[in-house]
């Protein structure tokens, strides 16, 4: 059965959006679609992979059931892969629309992962000042994540989502389907980000996690859609309270101070849920090492995040020095401080004076490396 979740934005129903998580949603965007006024132009915007799997499919189906006059429907792809979640693409992108002359009667629609809804949301978000778009999310990680939430951005030389924006999608379309063509280490990347959201949030869900490990990994699409919808559930409530990250969505981004640098420093090869998943490691042992979280509690995060597929041998690859190094351009920097989510417990996300980040000092930090 599909599940739908509300993000409420506003007291007004204006930004407010639906999520929907469930099986063969393609009459379900149609819906959508044809109660959308206002709308003239459709930008479809996907990568060179997902182009080939449903991309020309969406056309298709959408160009045999919406009314022919008044849609004109354009699809848009990039070669895929974070290399090319850059200013560039972006660019090249509103080039396209802008030569097949998309208006503000623009709807563009993300079909893709992470990079895709990353890309695709920028575009909206900037293209003559913002128009908008909806997010069609064909990876785990952007099904439990990046779909849902509002950031949207792109790499540059000096980081990780340097540039970008929140800019709140119109809807969420995540069709469990799509993952059966997914490669095995594309989902096995996407499960650090729903633990993240267990592991601060829901200790049910965790264990919940620990003991359905061999249905996750051999994609029973139940035991997904639950994970699924309990992580964007947990999200969603985040957003609501906290939308542009001013303090309590910082908690979102466990794991990702160390996993940011260390995707940087990987020219891009370690994908992102591996990053993720090897930071959340460290940032538990940090949390360890302050004495905030037991001995037993660490060493389950870590003997889960293993046994989903990451390897810890992977960090070693690089030097601490460096990773404590690129850590310094990390966005979440403040006061020229390093910040950082840290545990109590699982399910207990360390709060102090009211903040959700914390400065850490390098050699602690140092010493969860090595
Ligand atoms: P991705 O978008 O690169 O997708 C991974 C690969 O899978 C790509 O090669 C893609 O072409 C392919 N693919 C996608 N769907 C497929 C399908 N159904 N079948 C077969 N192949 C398919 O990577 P990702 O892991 O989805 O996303 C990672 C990105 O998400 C990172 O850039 C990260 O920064 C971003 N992110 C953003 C947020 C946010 O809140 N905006 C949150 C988390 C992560
Ligand atoms: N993925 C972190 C956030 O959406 O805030």
């Amino acid at each position: 059965m599909n599940k739908k979740i509300t993000i409420k934005l506003s007291q007004t129903s204006s930004r407010n959006y639906n999520i929907l998580i469930g099986s063969n949603l393609q009459n379900e965007l149609l819906k959508f679609l044809r109660v959308q006024k206002n709308i003239r132009n459709i930008v479809i915007i996907t990568d060179s992979t997902v182009e080939k799997l449903y991309g020309e499919k969406m056309v298709t189906n959408l160009e045999s059931s919406l009314p022919k006059a008044k849609t004109i429907l354009n699809l848009f792809s990039f070669p895929a892969g974070e290399k090319h979640k850059t200013q560039s693409t972006v660019s090249r992108l509103q080039d396209h629309m802008f030569a097949q002359k998309c208006g503000r009667d623009t709807l563009v629609i993300a079909l893709g992962g992470g990079v895709v809804g990353d890309v695709a949301g920028y575009v909206s978000a900037t293209y003559m000042r913002g128009i908008p778009f909806v997010q069609a999310p064909t990876t785990l990680l952007a099904m439990v994540d990046s779909s849902v939430g509002g950031k949207t951005g792109v790499d540059t030389k000096y980081g990780k989502n340097m540039v970008g924006a929140f800019w709140q999608p119109l809807a969420v379309f995540a069709d469990v389907e799509m993952l059966k063509t997914l490669p095995k280490e594309h989902i096995r990347s996407g499960l650090p980000e729903a633990v993240k959201m267990f592991v601060t949030h829901d200790k049910k869900m965790f264990e919940y996690v620990i003991s359905n490990r061999e249905k996750i990994l051999q994609l029973d699409l139940d035991v997904i859609q639950k994970i699924i919808s309990r992580a964007v559930e947990l999200k969603a409530g985040v957003v609501i309270r906290d939308e542009t990250e001013k303090n309590e969505r910082k908690v979102l981004n466990f794991g990702h101070t160390v996993g940011h640098a260390l995707e940087k420093l990987s020219n891009y090869k370690l994908l992102h849920g591996y990053a993720v998943g090897l930071g959340m490691i460290v940032e538990a042992r940090i949390s360890n090492l302050l004495g905030k979280l037991s001995d037993t509690e660490y060493e389950l995060i870590e003997k889960t995040i293993v046994d989903l597929g990451v390897k810890t041998g992977d960090i070693k690859k690089f030097e601490p020095k460096k990773i404590i190094s690129e850590m310094s351009h990390d966005k979440k920097m403040q006061n020229g401080e390093v910040q950082m989510v840290l545990l109590n417990g699982i399910e207990k996300v360390c709060k102090k004076h009211g903040k959700w980040a914390h400065f850490v000092e390098s050699k602690v930090i140092f010493e969860a490396l090595e």
